[in-house]
């Protein structure tokens, strides 16, 4: 896909090491004579390698956000960019194939299939993204051993605990390598030994220079993150700051280009 300049500042985007910008995002649900404005003119960059926090109150527009950022739904006004393409306007089709190529997403429930092992469940994103067998496997097989299960790839999701297989998700959502690692309360159903490992790992992809965008209503776990965005009344209250680590990552980006499964 070719990345498009939309609007005369976005060349810059597209020049800079900004992977995700929303302009002006405002989102509003409607049914029969309601209507709840949700998002209002929303508006913040990321840039690669940083490690961002998206928190604040239950109702505030945290999950209205998720889903514009995962693509997963349209924003009724403004832009967003994504690795310097504007999403705002695609498609389903189009939407689905960025959710699979830019995207790793991290859910609460994990969302394994039950039926498949470690590896298969691993595999999925790159079976939709026509990766042949051989080259799948390989790469599953080291997305796993990135996330210190390479003597669970057989396992299926039953057999491993909460914290493993929110690692066999991180797994997943690596494989493809990503712009963006998107992480939806990853820690809401595990113990806290298991969530600290979570997070952990989280630490770790964004310490090797993935991109991760983690939202949280859960201060502590708001606080691993480099920069933390609260949203409220669908409004952004604090974009947070970009301190020094972030120029860090973004150097070790530069550094590990290549980390992660072989392409
Ligand atoms: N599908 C929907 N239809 C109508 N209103 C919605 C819908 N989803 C969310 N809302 C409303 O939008 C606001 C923001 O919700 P949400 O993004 O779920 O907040 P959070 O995830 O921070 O709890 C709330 O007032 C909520 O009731
Ligand atoms: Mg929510």
């Amino acid at each position: 896909m070719s990345s498009q300049a939309l609007a005369p500042g976005s060349a810059t985007l597209a020049t800079t090491d900004v992977v995700l910008a929303l302009r002006d995002i405002g989102k509003t649900y409607t049914s029969g004579e309601l209507s709840v404005e949700a998002l209002r003119s929303v508006s913040f960059d990321i840039r690669a390698g940083e490690y961002v926090a998206i928190t604040g109150p239950s109702g505030s527009g945290k999950s209205t956000l998720m889903h514009i950022l995962g693509c997963l739904d349209i924003p009724s006004t403004g832009a967003y960019l994504l690795a310097g393409d504007d999403v705002s306007m695609m498609d389903e089709a189009h939407l689905a194939h960025i959710r699979n190529r830019r995207i790793g997403f991290v859910f609460q429930r994990f969302h394994l299939m039950a039926q498949l092992s470690a590896a298969r469940n691993v595999e999925l994103p790159l079976v939709y993204a026509n990766v042949p067998a051989l080259e799948r496997r390989e790469r599953a097989v080291e997305a796993l051993a990135q996330v210190g299960l390479r003597d669970r790839t057989e396992h299926r999701p039953g057999e491993l605990s909460g914290g493993q297989q929110q690692r066999v998700a991180v797994a997943r959502a690596l494989v493809t390598e990503p712009d963006l690692i998107l992480a939806d309360e990853p820690t809401g159903n595990l113990d806290s030994v298991a969530s600290a490992d979570v997070l952990a790992l989280l630490d770790e992809v964004n310490a090797l220079g993935r991109t991760v965008v983690l939202i949280t209503h859960e201060p502590d776990v708001a606080a691993r993150a480099q920069r933390i965005i609260v949203v409220r009344d669908g409004y952004v209250a604090d974009a947070g700051q970009n301190d020094q680590r972030d120029l860090q990552s973004t150097s070790s980006l530069k550094a590990t280009k290549s980390w992660g499964p072989t392409l």
